[in-house]
């Protein structure tokens, strides 16, 4: 593979290829020197026309882990303001030799243009596009699963798997990449997704995608859940009120004081409560949720540089998806499971 435009493309093999380099770069993460010569002399262009804290700043620290050279752009205070083209800024970069641009952009479909469009020689990662994709969101999430689990079990997480673990997503699913990249990664990786949300906010089309949908949060709490992930409520992109009030969507979709405590009484202890950022707290999720021993809030954040580290590393050197470690990842899997669980 050249690029990283989707999830929905990413194979399990190339999935999983991801997932264990990232192990092999949270390792590096956590050294003294948190640095590998791996990509010195290439230079990664990170190109953002959507504000961005996290996703940005993660891109950074991982192409400068790398030895990469990194050229910050954002689009406002550039020439994009004046009105110049994705296409004249693509051919700037490209003039500036970039090996890898890392798009964020507020179009749908934009990193697969500047992919298809021969304008640039570079890879293309997305890092998030409109209401589409987020394709290293979601892989950091699922790093996150699996790392989660596979310390539960006693296991290494290298080649470990979360094939049928619950996971809850809830809230504003129509306007999330966020979403739409993990059910498809999630599927992909043979876990069991339910979407909650008013109905207001799911996307026409969502009974084709590969999950579950309910409209009750705390239905499917009761049903039993290893992980629920909040989504923000995404104002900026809402043109129209999609709930009666922020109360009432906080009291019926919100993670709340009350759900925390329900979990406990449900008897889900091991249950985590995750959150890409940026939080609305007391809406989507409450502080006592998102400071709670089950958020993996900052383990995401911490996580994300060891994915887009792996991200870099495999599309630059190569090597993504042409070397997948096959599906013997999964019967090694359910070997460890077995071991575990006996
Ligand atoms: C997400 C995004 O930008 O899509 N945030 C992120 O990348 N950490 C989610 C969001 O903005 O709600």
């Amino acid at each position: 593979m050249r690029h990283l435009l989707s999830t929905h493309d990413l194979s399990r093999g190339a999935a999983i290829q991801i997932l264990d380099t990232a192990e092999e770069m949270a390792a590096v993460t956590e050294r003294e020197v948190k640095k590998l010569p791996a990509l010195r002399g290439r230079t990664v262009v990170n190109l953002f026309f959507e504000d961005s804290t996290r996703t940005r700043i993660s891109f950074e620290a991982a192409a400068k882990r790398l030895s990469a050279d990194v050229i910050n752009f954002a689009a406002k205070g550039s020439s994009v303001s004046k009105g110049e083209s994705l296409k004249d800024t693509a051919q700037t970069l490209e003039a500036m030799s970039a090996d890898a641009v890392v798009i964020r952009h507020g179009s749908s479909g934009a990193p697969q243009r500047l992919a298809d469009s021969g304008w640039i020689d570079a890879a293309v990662i997305n890092a998030g596009d409109g209401t589409h994709e987020h394709p290293t969101q979601a892989l950091l999430d699922a790093f996150t699963m699996r790392r989660h689990w596979s310390a539960l079990r006693g296991i290494g997480s290298t080649g470990s798997d979360i094939a049928g673990l619950r996971i809850a997503i809830a809230g504003d699913v129509l306007h999330s990449r966020v979403a739409r990249s993990n059910v498809w990664l999630l599927h992909t990786l043979g876990a069991e997704v339910t979407l909650v949300a008013p109905p207001t906010l799911l996307p026409l089309g969502v009974e084709t995608w590969p999950c579950r949908v309910s409209y009750h949060l705390d239905e499917t709490l009761e049903a039993g859940v290893d992980a629920v992930m909040m989504l923000r409520v995404q104002g900026e992109r809402m043109h129209a009120a999609f709930f009666p009030s922020e109360r009432e969507y906080s009291r019926r979709w919100g993670f709340d004081d009350a759900r925390l405590a329900r979990l406990d009484a449900l008897g889900l202890k091991d249950t985590i409560i995750m959150h890409p950022g940026p939080m609305n707290r007391g809406l989507e999720i409450s502080s006592a949720a998102a400071d709670s021993p089950r958020s993996t809030v900052l383990e995401q954040v911490r996580n994300g540089v060891s994915v887009r580290m792996a991200a870099l590393y495999l599309l630059l050197s190569g090597g993504l998806g042409d070397h997948p470690p096959a599906d013997s990842g999964r019967t090694q899997d359910n070997s460890n499971r077995r071991e575990a669980d006996s």
